[in-house]
């Protein structure tokens, strides 16, 4: 058994007359008198080999044993198939059993299981169709984020997961700390505080899990121009909502020399470009989830990847939606940050598709933002999309350290702890603009999945650390 096997992706392209080895798992099987059909899928493809069982050729204790979930491998002669679907099917002239599954206990069997369910088993759902497509469209899209970066010479950075400074100054961080110890106890088990100093604990300072690696990949712009960070960032949101994850992964990119208005030109050419390519290698996928999840799905992507993004400023977007006459449960008013609900009725409703905001109070955005003549907004420009609200937040950076230092001073921020974000405009200051793009959110746009929960490996939310 040798890495280089051809996978059921390429067996389903092959010759008829070929002799070939099948390997993978039952999806189904279906027996009649004289012959039957197992369908076999190893997530090389949305597709599925059938292996056609001649009663007679194998040995009957093995094929009572090819039930839903059992792993195997079929050798055989590839011919063309008699029904739809396929052109070729496998006749098995041998099998191999290298792992049955009881039917009884069994979780994922065919039909029926809702996403709920599939997630309490998030080890095996990866064998199901859905599960199986997303992940495959989740991978295309990774490698289509690179592609698309390293293509305009950008550079990728590997920024830091434990940190020090609160890129986003919202204070949902999660700790790390060696100073708690779990003991064992009757009821399960408690913790016990070693010592309470953070001078004494591991890293000498209080430290977190990174919300966002913005701050250090901004460093590397000083210096390379043209830089990304793509990687898993963390928040300690208590929200139950279907947008929003303990743990995502955060695309961020960051360009010295290039103002607000080239910052929202990389993130339409990136969403369409990503979109584009996704379309172009995952096509059965994306027609799965059109027919299955959301039949507005493909024509949405299509849409998307050729049309120019609305942009208005917040200024604009806060007038249409008080002039809209819709009862939002939360009344809108200059000053407030968007609730999804108005994000959703701006890009659904007003525009009727993605739509870049920018120049938003700068009281409801990072300190970083720069800041505008007028005194009251910041250059932030968030992309919204239709389904799923914000897409991407981004914008320029403030690179005048007297206006930075005023603002970190006016919101009460740590100055000391931001020295050497502060350095980088005490030192060759530059003018830039950055974004970032939540990952499982584009996933759930490219596929019409409904909770973000289902577009991860394993999902971290609230009360949610299984697997
Ligand atoms: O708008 P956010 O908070 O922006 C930043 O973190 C900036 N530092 C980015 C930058 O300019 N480099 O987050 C960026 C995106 C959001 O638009 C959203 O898509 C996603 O990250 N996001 C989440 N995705 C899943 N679960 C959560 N809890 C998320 N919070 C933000
Ligand atoms: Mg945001």
């Amino acid at each position: 058994m040798d890495y280089r096997r051809t996978y059921l992706r390429d067996l389903l392209k092959g010759e008829p007359g070929t002799t070939v080895d099948a390997y993978g798992w039952v999806k189904t099987r279906r027996d009649s008198k004289t012959v039957s059909f197992v369908q076999l899928n190893d997530g090389s493809c949305f597709a599925d080999l059938q292996v056609v069982i001649e009663s007679g050729t194998l040995d009957e204790n093995v094929v009572k044993q090819l039930n839903t979930g059992a792993c195997v491998r079929f050798t055989g002669e590839l011919v063309a198939s008699q029904g739809g679907g396929q052109s070729v099917e496998l006749k098995a002239k041998e099998v191999e059993l290298f792992g049955a599954a009881d039917p009884t206990t069994y979780p994922l069997q065919k039909k029926g299981a809702t996403m709920e369910f599939l997630r309490e088993i998030a080890h095996l759902r990866v064998r199901g169709n859905t599960f199986g497509a997303v992940t495959r469209v989740r991978d295309r899209a990774a490698w289509a984020v690179h592609r698309f970066f390293q293509e305009r010479g950008f550079r990728w950075i590997h920024t830091p997961i434990i940190t020090a400074s609160d890129c986003e100054g919202a204070g949902s961080m999660f700790s790390v700390t060696t100073a708690l110890e779990a003991v064992p106890t009757a009821e399960g088990s408690k913790y016990v505080l070693r010592q309470s100093d953070p001078k004494q604990d591991f890293f000498g300072k209080p430290a977190y899990l990174t919300v966002s690696g913005q701050l250090n990949v901004e460093t590397f712009a000083m210096g390379l121009t043209n830089v990304y960070t793509f990687g898993p960032t963390f928040r300690a949101e208590n929200s139950n909502s279907v947008r929003h994850l303990a743990e995502f992964w955060m695309i961020e990119p960051e360009m010295a020399f290039c103002d607000i208005v080239g910052d929202m030109n990389l993130a339409e050419e990136f969403v369409r470009e990503v979109i584009q390519d996704v379309l172009d290698h995952c096509a059965p996928d994306i027609e799965f989830f059109n027919q299955r999840v959301d039949n507005t799905v493909l024509e949405t992507l299509r849409h998307v990847a050729e049309s120019n993004f609305e942009r208005m400023t917040y200024t604009e977007a806060v007038k249409h939606l008080e002039a809209s006459g819709e009862s939002f449960e939360f009344p809108v008013s200059w000053g407030m940050d968007l609730q999804s609900e108005h994000e959703r009725w701006l890009t659904e409703k007003k525009v009727g598709r993605p739509v870049i905001l920018t120049d938003y109070p700068k009281e409801i955005k990072a300190f970083y933002m720069r800041q505008n003549e007028d005194g009251q907004t910041v250059r932030a420009m968030d992309v919204l999309v239709p389904r799923i609200g914000e897409l991407i937040g981004g914008s320029q950076r403030e690179e005048r350290l007297d206006v930075l230092e005023a603002r970190i001073d006016e919101l009460g921020l740590e100055k000391e702890v931001y020295w050497w974000y502060l350095d980088l405009r005490r030192f060759g200051s530059a003018p830039h603009s950055g974004f970032g793009l939540g990952f499982e959110r584009l996933i759930m746009y490219l596929t019409g999945m409904k909770n973000i929960r289902d577009v991860i490996p394993y999902h971290r939310a609230p009360g949610q650390a299984d697997f």
